[in-house]
Parts: structure tokens; sequence; C-alpha cells
């Protein structure tokens, strides 16, 4: 059976991940840092899908944890999703700095170091995929989580043009706005943000995942969303910046 990890297994898309990979069979190990809620998570996924599913409580912002999980991923995993993140209440530069750095280290060093764990493994055994989840963020200006966002799609590209391998698949997955437990634990207020733009997290997962079985190295699920990043190119850089610094923050 192949194995995923997944960060930020227990809520939101993290969990869709979890449930749509256990459905196709693949073996789990799923990351979070509440070992509760990641004990229960395993527990309903083996009972439901009959997978083996390990937990690795983790905190990915801490060397301790990255290390562990850095450790797990060289013992070799097929399918790696770099899921875990979070938001800021708050615009820049009102975010206190040591926030903002735990926010990179969670949306950047993760990712690095985790790719880099999980690759030689996946180029011996000459095949292998990585999601990296980014955000529409990462094509507007939204402070230190887009600018965070858009590093991930950067590097997702530039990581699968450098492996040059077909068979090693990297992929930055783009999500609008998901209905999951992100802008309540950022103190978010949604009031604002229409209705027709919210996504549901399984849809995300299963778009996302076709994307990457069909070769693609970003993914913006759905039409709202691929509409609103080709009209947001098409707008004066200035006027984008102003108006997607203000909407839904
Ligand atoms: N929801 C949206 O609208 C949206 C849109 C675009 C992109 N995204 C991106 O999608 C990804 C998943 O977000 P979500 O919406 O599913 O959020 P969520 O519902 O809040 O889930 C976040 C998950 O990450 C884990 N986590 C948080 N900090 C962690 C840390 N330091 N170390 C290890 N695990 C950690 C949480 O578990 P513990 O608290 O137990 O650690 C939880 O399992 C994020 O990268 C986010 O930026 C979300």
């Amino acid at each position: 059976m192949p194995t995923a990890l997944i960060t930020g297994a227990t809520a939101g898309l993290g969990a869709a991940f979890a449930r749509r990979l256990a459905a196709e069979a693949f073996s789990l190990v799923l990351v979070a840092r509440d070992e509760a809620r990641l004990a229960e998570s395993a527990g309903q996924l083996k009972l439901r899908y009959g997978v083996d599913v390990e937990t690795l409580p983790a905190d990915l912002t801490t060397d301790e944890g990255l290390a562990a999980v850095e450790a797990r991923v060289r013992q070799g995993v097929d399918l790696l999703v770099n899921n875990a993140g979070f938001g800021h209440h708050g615009r820049f530069p009102d975010v206190p700095a040591a926030d903002e750095v735990r926010m990179l280290k969670l949306h950047c060093e993760a990712v690095l170091r985790l790719t880099l764990a999980a690759l030689p493994g996946m180029r011996e055994r000459e095949r292998g995929a990585i999601v990296n989840v980014a955000s529409v963020a990462a094509f507007f200006s939204r402070g230190t989580y887009s600018a965070s966002k858009a590093w991930v799609v950067n590097f997702s590209e530039s990581a699968a043009a450098d492996i040059g391998d077909p068979r090693i698949k990297i992929m930055a997955l783009c999500p609008g706005f998901v209905r999951t437990e992100f802008h309540q634990r950022a103190g978010m207020d949604t009031a604002g943000i229409p209705g027709f733009l919210w996504l549901k997290a399984d849809d995300v997962v299963r778009e996302g995942l076709r994307d990457l079985a069909l070769g693609k190295r970003v993914s913006v699920p759905d039409v709202r969303y691929k509409t609103i990043v080709a009209l947001g190119r098409l707008v004066p850089r200035g006027l984008q910046h102003y108006v997607s610094s203000r909407i839904g923050r």
C-alpha cells in the first residue's frame, strides 16, 4: 500500500486529504500538534476505511517537531502533503514579529525541509508526489500570508522544473475561501465574504488530486477562482493591491 504523510491532518483541508487518500487505500501518517485529536482522527479513519494510520504529534514551527517529521519522511513516503498553515488576525505591520516568523517557519521552512527530506527516496524509487498547499492569496496582496503562499507556488514550480522528472510530481494547490477552522482560529470576521465564494474542503481536495494526476504544477480548484485569478492578472497592479488587501480581512 502506498503511504501518504499529511501535515495539519486533523482539521479542514488536511482532514479532507486524509479521508480521500484513505478511501484510495493509502496508509496514512497524520501530523498535527493536538495529540488527542490525532488519535481520534486515526481511530475514525481506521474504522471507516480499514487502512493503517500512524500519528505523529509535532509542532512544525519548532526544530524538534520539524526534525521528527523529517525523520519519518526520510523513512519513505509516496505522497507528501504539506498542508499545515494558519492565518493572522490583523494586517501588516500590526502583527507581532514573532507571529510573522512563526508563519514563515510553517508555510516556508517546513515545506522546504520536508520536500528535501522526501525527494531522495522518491528519486531512488523513481516515483512520488508532493502537494504543497498554497492559496489563491498567492496571486494577490494580503500581507505576510500571501507573500508566504506566493513563495510556496514559486518554490513548487521551481522544484518541479529543477527535478525535471515527470514521475516525481510537485504541485502547489491554491484554494480560495474554504469552510474549515482556519478563519475562526485566526479570529477573522468572515461576515463580509459572499456565500458563493466558499468552497468545500472535499471538493478542493478532489480537484487538487485530479490536477496532480494530470501532472499540473499549480492547481486552482473551481471555475470561480480560476476566473478571479485570471481577472486579477488583467487589473492594474496598484488597483489589484488596493482591493485585495481590503477584502475579507
Ligand atoms: N481555509 C481556507 O479558506 C484556506 C484557503 C486557502 C488556503 N488555505 C490553506 O490550507 C491549509 C490548511 O488550512 P485549513 O483551512 O484546513 O485550516 P484548519 O482547519 O485551521 O486546519 C489546520 C491544521 O493544521 C494543523 N496545524 C496548525 N499549526 C500547526 C503547526 N504549527 N504544526 C503542525 N500542525 C499544525 C492543525 O492542527 P493542530 O492545531 O492540532 O496543530 C490543523 O490540523 C493551510 O496551509 C492554509 O493556509 C486555507
